[in-house]
């Protein structure tokens, strides 16, 4: 049969975006309006305010993405857009918006889970075969997933807490470092000895691969206060190494639990996907344990890790092929595990 292509549409977090993706895996247009100047003096993401941003901006991202792909609705084949996992209002306007474009158009609708986006991010970026392990690491998600098929997940294990990009943004914000918080710890931590400080490694001593971050961002916390308490305040080496040790306790456990799934749920491939994703020691640490395991290593490119709609679309074509129709009862499940 013919080649499909789809529209995708994501509102369910901070990133309001439109994207036309053909079952071919081009991307003939991605577009990300984010939110981050907006929730900038709040420390998070204020759901009000991005329910009320992906409202006013979802037309003229779907807009753009049509014209910079060159397509009007007419020369589609369907619309993709997140169901959930997410804040409530924006999953919400993101539905209405499609909706309206399906009935409008006569387009066949599909209703995409979030994290099932990002899971088969490898198919589209590299044609990634069945089956692979993939690790989620993001501001809101971490976990490990087996992917079989389009809708063929297996969650090995996962945050009990705070996701890793979460706990990243909150030791920046500890040490007065700016927000976004990987990147900023990321660059503290070059100049920073990883073993000056002893951070723990949460969760290490337990079967499985489930994780926990929330112990270190406390651990880094009681680090800052005593060291402000010794000296008077923190030198620009304390953070630098506080950084450091931070960084390397978290690609410590992320990869020794990457070791346990691949070994309880062998692939040939070890695909990463998210914001953290980004973070270069945590990509070698990972890529050691892909070489170790005899599997490939595969890292997307980061503006298709982090939120987008070119994801969306391409998941919703592969369910599509594999059957998947919405009707306009199509609800908004803001919890939604895959
Ligand atoms: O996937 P993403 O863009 O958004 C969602 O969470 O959905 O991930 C954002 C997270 C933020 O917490 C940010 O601090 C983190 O990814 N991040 C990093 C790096 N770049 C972004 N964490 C560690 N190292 C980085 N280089
Ligand atoms: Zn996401």
């Amino acid at each position: 049969s013919m080649s499909l292509t789809f529209l995708g549409i994501e509102s369910s977090c901070d990133d309001t975006a439109a994207a036309v993706v053909t079952e071919g895996r081009e991307i003939l247009a991605s577009v990300v309006a984010g939110q981050t100047t907006l929730h900038a003096d709040f420390g998070g993401v204020v759901p009000e305010i991005a329910a009320r941003a992906h409202a006013e901006k979802l037309d003229s991202c779907v807009e753009q993405a049509l014209a910079q792909a060159g397509r009007s609705l007419a020369d589609l084949d369907g619309i993709a857009v997140t169901a959930g996992p997410g804040l409530i209002g924006g999953v919400l306007s993101g539905l209405m918006l499609a909706k309206g474009l399906a009935a409008g158009s006569g387009l066949p609708l599909v209703g995409v889970n979030h994290l099932a986006g990002h899971a088969l991010t490898p198919r589209l970026t590299d044609g990634t075969d069945y089956p692979y392990l993939m690790l989620l690491v993001s501001g809101g998600h971490c976990q490990f997933l087996s992917v079989a098929g389009p809708e063929d997940f297996t969650r090995l294990g996962g945050t009990i807490d705070d996701a890793p990009g979460e706990a990243f943004d909150k030791v920046a914000k500890l040490l007065g470092l700016p927000q976004p918080g990987g990147p900023s710890v990321e660059a503290a931590a070059r100049d920073g000895d990883p073993r000056r400080f002893s951070l723990p490694r949460p969760l290490l001593d337990r079967p499985g691969c489930d994780l926990s971050f929330s112990g270190l961002k406390t651990a880094v916390l009681r680090l800052r206060d005593d060291l402000a308490a010794a000296q008077g305040g923190l030198h620009e080496q304390d953070r630098a190494d506080i950084c450091a040790g931070f960084q390397a306790a978290v690609a410590e456990v992320l990869a020794e639990k990457t070791r346990r799934a691949l070994a309880q749920s062998p692939a040939p491939v070890l695909a990463v996907a998210g914001g953290v994703a980004a973070n270069q020691t945590l990509r070698a640490a990972l890529q050691q344990v892909a070489r170790d395991a005899g599997a490939g290593f595969l890292a997307p490119p980061l503006r298709l890790c982090t939120d987008n709609a070119a994801m969306i679309a391409w998941a919703g074509i592969e369910a599509y092929r594999a059957g998947q129709r919405d009707g306009m009862d199509l609800a908004a499940r803001p919890r939604w595990p895959l």
